[in-house]
């Protein structure tokens, strides 16, 4: 029932089950150590009968056992903390990779509507789930110890036992409504915190936009409205987990006092307790309102520990998961289809039943105003939509048919706004192809015109590219992913406005090289307008299709 409630934490057994020996490990010793904490509650209290009778023999017996427990319960506190480190960051490590390649697996049309904020916060979380067994385990050592304070007090009078035992429980219950607000208020401070690293992402991606517009002002003001709202959720967050903490702290004073009350208007005068009993009980009883505080941390670790596997759930477990058939058969000749092709983005309908019939290596461009679809229909070429009404065939195989693998080995995209990694020009490229060579790449960059460029660069293919793809310009850009494109070599070859940010002369280059490639592929390309179209087979308008 107890796995149950925290169903969210429970979906991460697996990367736990994976440790088990670790786990086996850090349990034992935790065992080991709050085993030494019970019996030191129980030495401390003879240590203190010896002090107070003078007893010097039996007092020096106890402290000499005391310091061996104590040595033990900290040795084993150290591995605690070895092995609890060791565990979580193969744990969180396990999570991440599981995350990242979940969100590869999602489909791209999903990951489109979500922020950066929203992913990388998502990330961090992780390390919340990654301690949780490690925590627990580690708090359960303090909760076993000191409880076990409680038990001894029982012993020593039920009275004070039973006293203790009720003003224990009503802390706990200021406890558990810290740990409550805390969490409620938690979830608002990360929703606020997504927001600002999203526009925080923003300014260093768009800073170029932000400048060239003089928007610095705007830009900042809107930060500081996020962050303002970021720090008004904190200071709340903070403040009433200080309040609900003070009354926690107020009322242990309560107890206090109200014990004195007891001990000296009853218990002492009825004989129902000596002078040395209430002083154990006074010298050690901040040991139980720590056990409550451990409590309280334990449900801390549950409560936040599910709400951080809910929110990190939400991307590895998505509903909105890429879908390929099982048909493994290679496009060999190249044909498309386009039937009744029909799609919206959410009420807007951009494409109304379009029909192509596109022959195997032949040269096509498609034409059409902006906004017209040109991209949308690339997108459900690639699959990176999903069609809504019609089908879409290559050799005759339905698109939804096709294996991942075959799929994207045979269909390949050039796309608008190319992505270049923060990698060197080599690797970028090569990325595309695992049994690829430098050679190869040359090759392909041979092609695509920009070998020359290249090796006029400082360190030729070794260049490293900036994160934003910064020291390229627009068009090596585009002939740099051009480049991965004839690299990779597959049968259907997309380009969405290739030519966009080339020169003449290197849109020439690029009409001949493909011209030169159609004999054994079939190749779209997408453009606004062209002075030329005697390249193509075919010039389609995305307007005449429907
Ligand atoms: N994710 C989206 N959600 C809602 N509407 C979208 C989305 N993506 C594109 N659109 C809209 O769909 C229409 C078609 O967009 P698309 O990018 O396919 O046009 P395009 O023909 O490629 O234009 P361009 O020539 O300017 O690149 C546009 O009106 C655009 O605003
Ligand atoms: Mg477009």
């Amino acid at each position: 029932m107890f796995i149950k409630r925290f169903k969210n934490l429970a979906a991460f057994k697996p990367y736990f089950k994976k440790h088990i020996k670790l786990i086996i490990i850090l349990i034992s010793v935790m065992l080991i150590a709050s085993s030494a904490g019970v019996i030191t509650s129980y030495l401390l209290s003879e240590q203190l009968i010896g002090i107070t009778n003078e007893l010097v023999s039996h007092t020096l017996k106890f402290t000499l056992i005391i310091m061996v427990v104590i040595t033990i319960h900290h040795i084993n506190w150290y591995l605690w903390s070895k092995f609890h480190y060791r565990l979580s960051s193969k744990v969180s490590s396990d999570i991440k990779n599981g995350i990242v390649a979940n969100l590869l697996d999602t489909k791209y049309s999903y990951i489109r509507e979500n922020s950066t904020g929203y992913y990388l916060e998502r990330l961090n979380d992780v390390d919340e789930i990654a301690t949780f067994i490690g925590n627990v385990a580690g708090t359960f050592v303090d909760v076993l110890t000191n409880f076990s304070f409680l038990i001894l007090i029982y012993f020593l009078s039920w009275q004070l036992g039973l006293f203790f035992t009720i003003g224990v429980s009503m802390l706990f219950i200021i406890e558990s409504i810290k740990v409550n607000t805390d969490l409620r208020n938690l979830e608002e401070v990360k929703k606020s915190s997504e927001k600002t690293n999203s526009h925080f992402s923003e300014i260093i991606h768009g800073m170029k936009d932000i400048k060239g517009f003089g928007i610095k002002e705007e830009i900042n003001l809107k930060m500081k409205d996020y962050n303002d709202e970021l720090l008004r959720k904190t200071y709340k967050k903070n403040t009433q987990f200080e309040f609900i903490s003070r009354i926690g702290t107020y009322f242990q004073w309560v107890i206090d006092s109200l014990l004195v009350f007891i001990s000296i208007l009853w218990l002492l005068p009825a004989g129902e307790i000596s002078v040395i009993v209430l002083l154990i009980v006074f010298n050690y009883k901040g040991l139980m309102y720590e056990t409550v505080g451990f409590f309280s941390k334990l449900k801390g670790y549950y409560v936040n520990g599910d709400y951080y596997s809910k929110r990190v759930l939400e991307i590895i477990k998505t509903p909105y998961k890429e879908t390929f058939g099982g048909n493994s058969k290679n496009i060999k000749e190249g044909k498309i289809s386009i039937r009744d092709l029909s799609f919206s983005y959410g009420d807007k309908r951009i494409l109304k039943e379009i029909n192509l019939e596109i022959e195997p290596n032949t040269l096509n461009v498609l034409v059409g105003s902006s906004g017209s679809g040109k991209s949308t229909l690339f997108f459900l070429l690639s699959k990176l939509y999903d069609i809504d009404k019609g089908s879409i065939y290559f050799d005759n195989i339905d698109i939804n048919d096709i294996d991942e693998k075959t799929f994207r080995k045979n269909i390949c995209i050039v796309n608008q706004e190319p992505f270049i990694f923060n990698d060197t020009i080599l690797n970028n490229i090569l990325v595309v192809r695992k049994d690829a060579n430098k050679d190869d790449v040359i090759k392909a960059c041979r092609l695509a015109n920009i070998h020359d460029e290249i090796e006029g660069m400082e360190k030729g293919y070794d260049t490293l590219i900036n994160e934003n793809s910064s020291n390229l310009s627009g068009g090596q850009k585009q002939r740099i992913e051009i480049a991965r494109a004839y690299l990779k070599d597959c049968k259907i070859l997309l380009l969405d406005e290739p030519t966009s940010a080339l020169d003449s002369l290197n849109q020439e280059h690029l009409f001949k090289t493909l011209t030169k490639m159609k004999s054994n592929k079939t190749i779209l390309v997408i453009a606004h307008k062209l002075n030329d179209y005697s390249y193509f087979d075919n010039v389609y308008d995305i307007k005449k299709l429907s």
